[in-house]
C-alpha cells in the first residue's frame, strides 16, 4: 500500500456505516495509515459489502448494524441524509457504550434534528461532520484513501457536544491530510446552500431543461465546452441530490430566491441592450473568480502572509546587462483607477501595474459599483461613474497591504452619502491613520479608527465637507492626494501646504482629466464644483522598482543595463540625485512627457560609490528608495548618513529598524538613529534576514547578494507582488543571481 504509514492506532475499533465513496474512502485512509485497530463495515447492500473487504477497505464487514457496532470506539454515518433518521433510531435503541458517532451529510440542521432520538449522553458523542470532497463517481469500489487530502471537512459541533469527541474526530480527519474548521450548524447550511447545492440544482436544471427541447439533439451536437463544464455537476448521484435538497429547504430556498432576483436584473440587461450593466456583472465575476481560484491555491494575498514563508535565496556575484522594462508606477496606477472611476465618460489606461497594491484599488471601486476591464496586459479601462456615481460597497474594502489605497480612499469616501469600511492585512493595520483621519475630521468627516489611530477605519457617510487650509506636518503625498480629493466634494476651497515637496501624480492627474488645481510653491488648491473628463493614461515604469536595477548595476562590476520608460517625475528623481552624488554613473536618455508625466530611458554602468551625508531635502524625493541605497552605502568607501527620515519607520514595515538589522547580520557596520541612519561601506558576508512582508525590504537584499561573500537567505518576501510581480524573473534576465528558495 502505497499510504502505508506505521503510526499509533487513534482508536481501537472504527465502524463506518454505509460503504460508499465517502465511508469507503473514509475507512480505507485511515486503515492504510494504519490508525485504527480494527475498521468493520455495514451496508445494507451484500454486494458493498463483500467488495469493501476484498478492495482492502475495511478488515471484515457485519452482517447486522447491532453486530457492526459492538465495541464500537468510533462510528461514522455515511449514509444518505434522509436514510439518516431510521439510522439514528435504530442506534438509539443499542448500548453503544462511550462510542463516538460522526457523520458526513451534506447538511446539518436535519441530522441534528434527528440525533434528538439519541439518549443525551449520546447526543454529547456525537460529532456532525461534513467533507467537502466527493466526485461524480459513487460506490465503494471509487473508495480513494486520499481522497480527502487538502479538502475542507467541517464540523459543526453544538454547545453540548463533548470536547474530547471533538477532538477525535477532529483528528481522525487531520489524520487523513484534511483541513479541518468548525462552524455554527446554521451557517454551514447556508454556505454550503449557496456554493454546492444551488450550482447543482442549476446543472440539472440546464441540462434536463435542454434535452426535454424537441430539438435537444441538434443542441447537444454543438454543446462544446462552455456547456460541459457548467453541466459536468450534473452527472452526480440523483439520489443523494433529491436528499439534500430535501434535506436543506430552508436554506436553498433563500439562496435560491435571491440568485432568482440577480437572474431577473440579467434578463432585464439584455432585454434592454443594457450593455453596460452586462459587462459589470461579467468583469465583477471574472475578477471574483480569479480571486477566488487563489484562494482555493492558498495563493490569495489575503493569506499568503500568515500561510507560507516565501523565501527568497540570493546567490554571491554576478553583473547586469542587457535591457529591460519594469512594471507600471504603483503611485500612478493607485490614482489612474481612483480618478478615472470618478470622471465622466470612458479612461483607458496602459502600462498598469498588476501588483496586488494596485488590484487591491480596482477591487474597491469595483466593489463600489464602477465597471472596470482588465488588467489585461497593463491595459485598463475604467467606466467611470462620475464624482457622484459610486454605490455603497457590499461590505468592508480590503486594501492588503496598500497605505495608498487606504489613505487616497478616506479623502474620497468621507465625501460619499453611505458608510464605508476599510481593511487591510496585518501590516497596513499597523500603519498610522491619524495623519489622514485627523485633517479630514477638521473638514466635517466622520471617522472611527482602532486604538492609536491604526486600521480599520470606519468612515461615516452623509457628512457636509468644508474646504480649509492645512498645513501638513509631515511630507506625505498620500496625506496631501487624501484632502485634495477631499476637496472635491468640500463647500468653498481646499488648499495643502506642503513642509516639502512631495510627489505631485494627483495634482498632475487631476489637471490631466480637466479638474482646475492651482499650484503655487508648496501650496496646492482644488475648490469643489468641477467634474472630470474621461481620459487616456500611459503610466510610466515605476523608478522605485527601477532603483533596484540602478543600485544593482551601480555596485556590480562590469554592468552596463538600460531601463525603459522610467517617469522622471522631479518629485520623484530623488534616487538617481543621491547615487549621482555617491558617484555613480546614470545617464538620462530620450527624455520626452508621456501623458503630462517626463519619462525618459536610464542607463547605468558600475562605478565606485563613495559614502556621503544625504541632503535632507532629497529625502521626500527617494523616500522609498532607502531600503536599496542603504545597500548602496553598504558598497560604498567611506561613510553614508540619513537624516530627517522618520517617516521610515512607519512604512510597510519599520525600514531604518528592519534594514539596520539584516545589514548587521550581513556584517555591514548599519547604526540606527531615531531618524535615519549611518552605514560605513564594507564587505557583505552572507546569512539570513528578514524582509518583514516589506516588498522592498525583499528586493533590497536580494540586490546586496550581487556584492555579497555567500549566499543571503531572505525570508518574507511574498509581498514583492504588490509592486513589483515579476521581479525575479527580470532579475534573472538581467544577471542577478535569486530565486525562490527550492524554485533555483
Ligand atoms: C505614495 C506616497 C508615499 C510613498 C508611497 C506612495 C503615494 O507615502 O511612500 O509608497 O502614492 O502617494 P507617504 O505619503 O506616506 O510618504
Amino acid at each position: 500500500m502505497s499510504h502505508a504509514r506505521a503510526r499509533e492506532p487513534l482508536v481501537g475499533r472504527l465502524v463506518v456505516v454505509g460503504l460508499g465513496l465517502i465511508g469507503g474512502s473514509f475507512a480505507k485512509g485511515l486503515r492504510e495509515r494504519g490508525l485504527c485497530r480494527e475498521v468493520v463495515g455495514f451496508d445494507l447492500d451484500s454486494q458493498s459489502r463483500q467488495l469493501a473487504v476484498e478492495l482492502g477497505v475495511v478488515d471484515r464487514c457485519a452482517e447486522t448494524l447491532e453486530e457492526a457496532c459492538r465495541e464500537a470506539d468510533v462510528i461514522q454515518l455515511a449514509v444518505p441524509i434522509l436514510a439518516m433518521e431510521r439510522l439514528l433510531e435504530a442506534l438509539a435503541a443499542f448500548d453503544l457504550g462511550d462510542a463516538v458517532l460522526t457523520d458526513v451529510g451534506s447538511a446539518k440542521g436535519n441530522v441534528v434534528r434527528c440525533a434528538k432520538h439519541l439518549c443525551e449522553r449520546m447526543q454529547a458523542r456525537f460529532v456532525p461532520g461534513h467533507p467537502i470532497a466527493g466526485s461524480e463517481q459513487s460506490g465503494v469500489t471509487a473508495a480513494k484513501g486520499s481522497l480527502f487530502r487538502r479538502h475542507k471537512v467541517i464540523l459543526t459541533p453544538l454547545a453540548h457536544t463533548d470536547p474530547s469527541a471533538l477532538a477525535l474526530i477532529d483528528s481522525l480527519w487531520r489524520a487523513l491530510d484534511a483541513d479541518v474548521e468548525h462552524m455554527e450548524v446554521e451557517h454551514h447550511d447556508e454556505v454550503l446552500a449557496a456554493t454546492s447545492h444551488l450550482p447543482h440544482l442549476l446543472a440539472f436544471g440546464l441540462v434536463d431543461s435542454l434535452a426535454r427541447r424537441h430539438e435537444n439533439l441538434e443542441i447537444f451536437r454543438y454543446a462544446a465546452g462552455g456547456f460541459r463544464d457548467f453541466t459536468r455537476i450534473a452527472g452526480s448521484d440523483p439520489v443523494m441530490w433529491h436528499d439534500i435538497f430535501l434535506a436543506n429547504r430552508e436554506a436553498v430556498l433563500r439562496t435560491l430566491d435571491t440568485f432568482r432576483g440577480d437572474l431577473d436584473a440579467l434578463r432585464a440587461a439584455v432585454d434592454q441592450g443594457d450593455g453596460h450593466q452586462l459587462l459589470g456583472v461579467f468583469t465583477r465575476a471574472r475578477a471574483a473568480r480569479e480571486h477566488f481560484s487563489k484562494i482555493l491555491a492558498r495563493r490569495a494575498y489575503v493569506d499568503v502572509m500568515h500561510s507560507n514563508d516565501l523565501i527568497f535565496l540570493a546567490n554571491p556575484g554576478g553583473k547586469l546587462s542587457g535591457e529591460l522594462r519594469v512594471p507600471g508606477d504603483k503611485s500612478i496606477s493607485h490614482r489612474s483607477i481612483m480618478l478615472g472611476s470618478l470622471a465622466d465618460g470612458v479612461t483607458e489606461v496602459d502600462g498598469f501595474l498588476e501588483g496586488e497594491d494596485a488590484l487591491a484599488t480596482i477591487q474597491a471601486f469595483r466593489d463600489m459599483g464602477v465597471v472596470i476591464e482588465g488588467p489585461n496586459q497593463g491595459r485598463v479601462t475604467v467606466h467611470g461613474v462620475g464624482l457622484h456615481g459610486l454605490q455603497p460597497p457590499p461590505g468592508p474594502l480590503y486594501l492588503g497591504n496598500s497605505g495608498t489605497s487606504m489613505r487616497l480612499l478616506s479623502g474620497l469616501l468621507a465625501a460619499q452619502p453611505f458608510d464605508t469600511t476599510l481593511t487591510g492585512d496585518a501590516s497596513l493595520s499597523k500603519r498610522p491613520m491619524n495623519r489622514v483621519a485627523k485633517p479630514l475630521r477638521e473638514m466635517g468627516a466622520v471617522i472611527e479608527t482602532a486604538a492609536e489611530g491604526r486600521p480599520p477605519l470606519v468612515i461615516r457617510g452623509g457628512q457636509r465637507l468644508s474646504g480649509m487650509h492645512y498645513d501638513m506636518p509631515m511630507a506625505s503625498a498620500q496625506v496631501k492626494s487624501c484632502l485634495l480629493l477631499a476637496g472635491l466634494y468640500a463647500a468653498g476651497e481646499t488648499s495643502i501646504t506642503e513642509p516639502a515637496p512631495t510627489r505631485d501624480h494627483t495634482e498632475r492627474m487631476l489637471q490631466g482629466f480637466g479638474y482646475p488645481v492651482a499650484v503655487e510653491g508648496r501650496t496646492a488648491r482644488v475648490q469643489s464644483g468641477h467634474r472630470l473628463s474621461a481620459t487616456q493614461i500611459e503610466v510610466p515604469a515605476d523608478i522605485s522598482s527601477a532603483a533596484f536595477f540602478l543600485v544593482a548595476a551601480s555596485i556590480a562590476e562590469g554592468s552596463e543595463l538600460l531601463l525603459r520608460h522610467v517617469g522622471i517625475n522631479p518629485t520623484r528623481t530623488g534616487v538617481i540625485d543621491i547615487l549621482r552624488l555617491m558617484g555613480a554613473d546614470i545617464a538620462l536618455e530620450n527624455p520626452r512627457e508621456v501623458g503630462g508625466e517626463p519619462v525618459a530611458d536610464l542607463r547605468v554602468r558600475s562605478a565606485p560609490l563613495k559614502g556621503i551625508d544625504i541632503p535632507e531635502a532629497l529625502v521626500p524625493l527617494a523616500i522609498d528608495e532607502f531600503p536599496v541605497l542603504f545597500v548602496a552605502a553598504a558598497c560604498a568607501e567611506g561613510r553614508t548618513v540619513l537624516r530627517g527620515a522618520e517617516e521610515l519607520r512607519v512604512k510597510e514595515s519599520d525600514r531604518i529598524q528592519v534594514m539596520a538589522d539584516g545589514l548587521q547580520t550581513l556584517g555591514v557596520s548599519a547604526i540606527p538613529t531615531p531618524d535615519g541612519i549611518v552605514i560605513e561601506g564594507g564587505a557583505i558576508g552572507g546569512g539570513e534576514v528578514w524582509a518583514h512582508g516589506d516588498h522592498r525590504i525583499a528586493m533590497s537584499f536580494s540586490v546586496a547578494s550581487l556584492r555579497a561573500q555567500s549566499s543571503i537567505r531572505i525570508h518574507d518576501c511574498a509581498n514583492v507582488a504588490t509592486s513589483f510581480p515579476n521581479f525575479l524573473a527580470l532579475a534573472r534576465q538581467a544577471g542577478m543571481r535569486v530565486a525562490e528558495e527550492g524554485n533555483s
